[in-house]
């Protein structure tokens, strides 16, 4: 039986492919404060503002491509039994031809109803007010804001518990629950945290190897590491 990989990765990844990272740039997130363009009280208080922000950057992801560490991640595929676990609203895993994937904070490319969660569309041109799912509520993003429950965080726990390795790429791990994936991977597994400002979090973490680099770097140096083993 092939030994089980979970990759949990973050805006990191994406980084070299253009994506701007959400931490870092004095606390705003393309220009806004998260809590204005990131949370329920956001959309009630501006929806305009918010689906022009988020129309921003659905456009600009259908510009941009899969890096070398999205691609290398799917070679893993050939002897090993991969799961990602991506806290990335992109598509570039998918692009780059990842097979199982869990988008922890919704997707970019769909949209949902704002009355039933479980209405849920393919979306790429931009969505503004007046478009209404078919029970006639006004569409939104489909992405996990502050302040929302994590739907897939269950699945995400149960199959990190499984990992014989659990990579971590390109994450500040301070957003939870996603951060708290890494604890879940039994003590015995293997890990890798792949992240060019990883700090020391992680002596309290079993079996944890970091590796000072950008995703593009680290990512297919560790894939070769474990296709070789
Ligand atoms: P952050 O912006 O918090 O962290 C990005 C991480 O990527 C940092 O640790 C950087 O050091 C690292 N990084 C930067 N360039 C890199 C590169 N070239 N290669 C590898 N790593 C690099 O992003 P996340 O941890 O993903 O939630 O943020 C978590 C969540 O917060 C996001 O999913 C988003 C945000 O609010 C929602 O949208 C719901």
């Amino acid at each position: 039986m092939k030994q089980k990989i979970v990759i949990l990765t973050g805006a990191g990844i994406s980084a070299e492919s253009g994506i701007q990272t959400f931490r870092g740039a004095g606390g705003l997130w393309e220009g806004h404060r998260i809590e204005d363009v990131a949370s329920p009280d956001g959309w009630r208080r501006d929806k305009e503002l918010v689906l022009n922000f988020y129309n921003l950057r659905r456009a600009q992801l259908l510009t941009v491509k899969p890096n070398t560490a999205h691609e290398a991640l799917v070679d893993l595929e050939k002897n090993y039994d991969v799961t990602v676990i991506t806290q990335n609203v992109d598509d570039l895993h998918e692009r780059a031809g990842s097979s199982n994937i869990l988008h922890l904070h919704g997707e970019l490319l769909k949209v949902r109803s704002s009355l039933d969660e479980s209405l849920v569309y393919e979306w790429r041109k931009d969505l503004v007010t007046g478009d209404k799912c078919e029970r006639g509520s006004q569409l939104r993003p489909h992405i996990v804001w502050f302040g929302e429950t994590v739907p897939m965080i269950e699945p995400a726990q149960r199959i990190s518990a499984e990992a014989d390795i659990f990579i971590v790429i390109g994450t500040s791990l301070v957003v939870y629950p996603a951060a708290g994936l890494l604890h879940f991977a039994p003590d015995h597994s293997r890990k890798f945290l792949i992240d060019p400002h990883a700090d020391e979090l992680s002596a309290s973490v079993p079996n944890l190897r970091i590796i000072r680099a950008s995703a593009t770097k680290g990512v297919p140096e560790l894939v070769k590491m474990l296709m070789d083993a």
